[in-house]
């Protein structure tokens, strides 16, 4: 975890000190901002370090697959379950669970969620006896998970029970000291998977990473500077190295520009536009562009762009330019 801000400091000082406790951890900031590595480093510091860290992303699951995911089931327990699965909390067995986007849990799943952090067991689907479970409980969100209980999209009780301990990152453009240092250690991170010398970044570029919004916030910036590695062929990133959204003009087809980097740029920048056109609505836009939610899903995450949709679910219009 890269910093220079004082923000990330206290986030990175409060991370070790409840990494010994064992109690559970709500990480809560804006997609991108680095609340897995958080997560990772709570684990790394703790004393189940040398047990499994289990990510799991509960935006990623269709909702009727979650409780299978994190309870496991038997065989046979519902159409398609050929064979028996653990599931997340007894695959993290002895280790760090990290229940990412926990704001997308199904509301009828909440209880079961509860149980298992309260109890310390799981039920597995299919089954009627609970399992014991060892695991630390780590919850991820990008999402007001208050206002989810005010609207009944959350459990009071679950997120009282969740967010003993809170720790909040602050989106990158609220501590502008981190971007220049980040953006120079992708550069030579891409760089060094390019195999070619790191190039500077000139002052003009400096300038317009330091006044963009990042609402993908370090994800995007990655991303940003990946494809100007990709662009550029000198030994310094000018201003039309960067994406167009960045430099403000429509470039002419640079001569580097490969097929494939052409395309994938202009989907990026495609779905961009057709998520707020839909205000963020992933439902809406997956329809508009033809392809399924979950297709679209796999492109927003590659893209960084999910600054610009809506969680998954969620129906209310947010506009997010
Ligand atoms: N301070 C940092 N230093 C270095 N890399 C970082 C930092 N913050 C984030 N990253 C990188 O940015 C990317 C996004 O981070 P991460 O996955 O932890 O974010 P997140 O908050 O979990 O995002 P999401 O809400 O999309 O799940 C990762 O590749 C991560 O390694
Ligand atoms: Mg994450």
């Amino acid at each position: 975890m890269l910093y220079r801000s004082q923000a990330i400091h206290k986030v990175m000082q409060l991370a070790t000190k409840v990494a010994a406790l064992d109690c559970p951890v709500l990480i809560t900031g804006e997609s991108g901002t680095g609340k897995e590595l958080v997560a990772r480093r709570i684990h790394e510091a703790s004393p189940r370090r040398s047990a499994p860290f289990l990510p799991i992303n509960a935006a990623a699951i269709p909702d009727e697959l979650v409780e299978s995911q994190l309870f496991g089931h038997v065989a046979g327990a519902f159409s398609g379950a050929r064979q028996a699965r653990l599931g997340a909390f007894r695959s993290a067995c002895g280790g760090t669970l990290l229940l990412d986007e926990i704001g997308d849990v199904p509301l009828h799943v909440q209880p079961k969620l509860l149980r298992a952090m309260e109890a310390s067991e799981v039920v597995p689907v299919g089954r009627d006896t609970p399992e014991p479970i060892d695991v630390r409980f780590l919850t991820a969100t990008s999402r007001d998970l208050h206002a989810m209980v005010e609207q009944g999209h959350f459990r009071r009780d679950l997120l009282y029970r969740i967010n003993a301990v809170e720790i909040h990152i602050p989106p990158l453009r609220e501590r502008p000291e981190d971007i220049l240092l980040l953006a120079e250690a992708f550069a030579e991170k891409y760089a060094r998977q390019m195999q070619r010398a790191c190039p500077v970044l000139a002052p003009e570029v400096r300038e317009v990473l330091l006044e963009h919004p990042w609402y993908g916030n370090v994800r995007e910036l990655a991303h940003v500077m990946e494809y100007a590695l990709l662009v550029s062929d000198s030994d310094r990133i000018r201003l039309d190295d960067l994406p167009c959204e960045l430099n403000g003009v429509d470039r002419a087809p640079a001569e580097l520009d490969g097929l494939n980097e052409a395309v994938a740029r202009f989907r990026c920048n495609y779905i961009r536009k057709v998520l707020a056109l839909t205000r963020g609505n992933r439902q809406e836009a997956a329809r508009r562009l033809r392809i399924s939610e979950a297709t679209l899903f796999r492109h927003i995450e590659r893209c960084g762009l999910k600054g610009y949709a809506l969680p998954h679910g969620h129906k209310d219009s947010q506009i997010r330019e």
